[in-house]
């Protein structure tokens, strides 16, 4: 979602907010824009006096005249180069903020795009996130003489600030901050005030950046992380003023609050391509050593055990785990709940957080919430932690996002450790949340004794080299990509599998869709003929996802049924199933590998088949339309 992008210091802002805000990209966008101070300027004076020729003469004086400071707002539909080619050449500035916007309340436009300024022209404001009380702040506005030019809710914001602006741009944003409700990130600066930035976070993200004689605002780290690793994460009702060389945080009436600084581990080239060419294949292939990062220290006496998490009090007398997320983390939760069910026999309930937040939750009292998000920001998983907490049950965070709203807030957090994903498509994300359910799986197992030692050391055995198992399936790439070559012209697909293949095609059929923008369906194989058998026509690609060894035949009736009306059938199994697959038109194989194990592996070749039909049919891969990497609005 929205990108922000603040910066203030002895460099100059215009390239720093440029730089910020193209890492910013992948937060997804459809307008950019930048607001920068203009100090004041000596006016071009004509020379008071000139000689007959019309040359000035060096004796008398001039009254130099100044241009008072202003704030010069560039803003464009579209991408961020096109908002850089308005801009032309870079001027040279102290202060300057920049924004990407996801449009939420109005069109992508010009008009809309942030920043947005007051009447005068001498605040602007950046903002993500979404004021739900801006009609009525608007048409009370309007009535005191404002000028709106934009639709967006956010323009009440810097109109309110103008409002109540006396001179001090602090005081104005606090007074203006009581009267609106929703979700936000601001940053506000003005023409009469240089030497500083006023930002307040509720419920978006935001950080500060602390350099030498320079200090940053973003939405996220991968914006600063080549100027500094030094970081405050800013928490949800806070406020802060930062000027060059100081940081004030404080609360939203004025409380110091005394805050740690984050120092960040990963580096500038792990935020960026790598030589490849885009974010999603780079990866797609770092999940080995991604799955080796999340697997690391824990693993003990060839026992998965994560006891030095310090998680297991919470599950001291669970009867009951709530699995809660969305999209991609969502259908880690629907491998994780039959994970949990067969191998640490609890009862496991797996819902969209969307969707579970607005329902009336008869709460087990001996239940643990898992709440899954590789951002760490997803509105809806918060929404869904926030009341799993004012109802007493204990939230376990599976993350990716060290100090994310998500870890931060839950009670005890497991990091996935996939290192920054990019790319809006989730994909060593996903394959590490995946790990997480298999870890968190056998450990339960092991501590309620639910699954024989025996069995346990071999799946630990497995989980071990399950990277060596996913590299493998890296190398068919090339065959896979031949495939997306040969099916890219297609409207529709199928996606089928039972059992934890139901659950994997559910994945790669948003992938799919969501990249691509074929349209996918994803289903239970056994469910085809309630109805949906109807769409299988002649030509349509069926994606089967045959791993589970005891539902081989199951599935393959159904394959048959979807093969008698015409469909291509390509199989995703592994190799000792590739006998029963013989009918299926074109096959993938996958290692052997235990049933229970087969998402880890089966997965990836449905990355790699959606990124090359994207890339065949021209999309925008690491950045499709309408999209944003984080969901940070309901
Ligand atoms: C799809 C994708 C999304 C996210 C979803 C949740 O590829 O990435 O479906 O999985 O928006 O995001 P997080 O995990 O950040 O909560």
């Amino acid at each position: 979602m929205c990108g922000i992008m603040g910066y203030i210091g002895n460099g100059n802002a215009v390239p720093v907010i440029i730089d910020g805000l193209s890492k910013l990209e992948y937060r997804g966008y459809d307008s950019a824009g930048i607001a920068i101070y203009k100090p004041s300027q000596e006016k071009k004076q004509q020379p008071l006096l000139v000689d007959q020729k019309g040359e000035p003469e060096t004796s008398g004086s001039a009254i130099i005249e100044y241009e008072d400071a202003y704030i010069e707002i560039i803003k464009k539909k579209g991408r961020l180069t096109e908002m850089i080619e308005v801009l032309g050449e870079f001027p040279t500035t102290s202060l300057a903020i920049g924004h990407t916007r996801w449009a939420t309340h109005g069109v992508p436009s010009d008009a809309n795009a942030h920043p947005h300024t007051d009447c005068s022209g001498r605040i602007a404001l950046v903002h993500n996130g979404i004021i739900e009380n801006y009609a009525g702040l608007r048409k009370q506005l309007i009535l005191e003489g404002h000028d709106f030019v934009s639709e967006t809710d956010t323009e009440v914001m810097v109109h309110l600030i103008e409002k109540y602006y006396n001179g001090s741009l602090e005081e104005a944003v606090r007074k203006a901050l009581t009267y609106v409700h929703g979700s936000f990130a601001i940053v506000v600066i003005c023409a009469d005030e240089p030497d500083k930035i006023i930002a307040a976070k509720k419920a978006s993200p935001m950080i500060v950046g602390l350099g030498e004689g320079e200090t940053f605002l973003a939405s996220d780290i991968p914006a600063i992380i080549g100027k500094t690793k030094r970081v405050y994460i800013i928490e949800d009702d806070e406020f802060v003023v930062i000027k060059s060389d100081s940081v004030v945080i404080t609360d939203f009436e004025g409380n110091p609050i005394a805050k740690e600084i984050f120092e960040v581990t990963w580096d500038v080239e792990a935020a960026e391509k790598g030589g490849y060419e885009h974010f999603m294949l780079k990866e797609i292939h770092e999940q080995p050593t991604a799955l080796r990062e999340t697997l690391r220290g824990n693993i003990k006496n060839n026992m998965i055990d994560l006891s030095d998490l310090g998680i297991d009090d919470i599950f001291t007398d669970v009867e009951k785990i709530y699995i809660v997320a969305c999209g991609t983390a969502y259908h880690a939760g629907l491998v994780g709940r039959t994970v949990l069910e067969k191998l640490a026999r609890i009862s496991v309930e797996t819902d969209i957080a969307s969707e579970f937040r607005y329902r009336d939750i008869l709460w087990n009292p001996h239940s643990v919430m898992m709440v899954i998000s590789q951002s760490g920001e997803t509105a809806d998983t918060l929404a869904v932690l926030r009341e799993a907490k004012r109802n007493g049950i204990k939230v376990l965070a599976v993350t990716n996002v060290v100090g994310s709203s998500v870890a931060r807030e839950a009670d005890r957090v497991i990091y996935t450790h996939a290192g920054p994903e990019i790319a809006v498509a989730s994909t060593k994300a996903y394959s590490t949340q995946l790990l997480v359910m298999y870890l968190l799986g056998l450990h339960l197992a092991r501590v309620r004794g639910t699954c024989s030692p025996q069995e346990l050391a071999e799946l630990a055995e497995e989980i071990t080299h399950i990277d060596e198992l996913v590299e493998q399936v890296l190398t068919e790439e090339d065959k896979i990509k031949k495939l997306a070559e040969k099916y890219q012209g297609v409207q529709d697909t199928f996606f089928l599998g039972r059992g934890l293949d139901y659950a994997v095609a559910m994945e790669g059929a948003l992938k799919l869709k969501e990249i691509s923008y074929i349209h996918a369906e994803a289903y239970a194989a056994g469910e085809l003929k309630h109805g949906p058998l109807a769409l299988i026509d002649e030509g349509v690609p069926v994606l089967a996802l045959i791993t589970q060894d005891n539902l081989v035949e199951k599935t393959m009736s159904n394959i048959k049924e979807v093969k008698a009306r015409g469909a291509v059938v390509v199989a995703i199994c592994k190799e000792n199933l590739q006998e029963a697959c013989q009918e299926c038109d074109e096959q993938i194989l996958l290692p052997n590998v235990n049933p229970i194990l087969a998402p880890m592996v089966s997965v990836v070749p449905l990355q790699i088949f959606s990124y090359y039909m994207a890339i065949f049919r021209g999309a925008d891969v690491d950045k499709p339309r309408n999209l944003a990497k984080s969901v940070t609005v309901e």
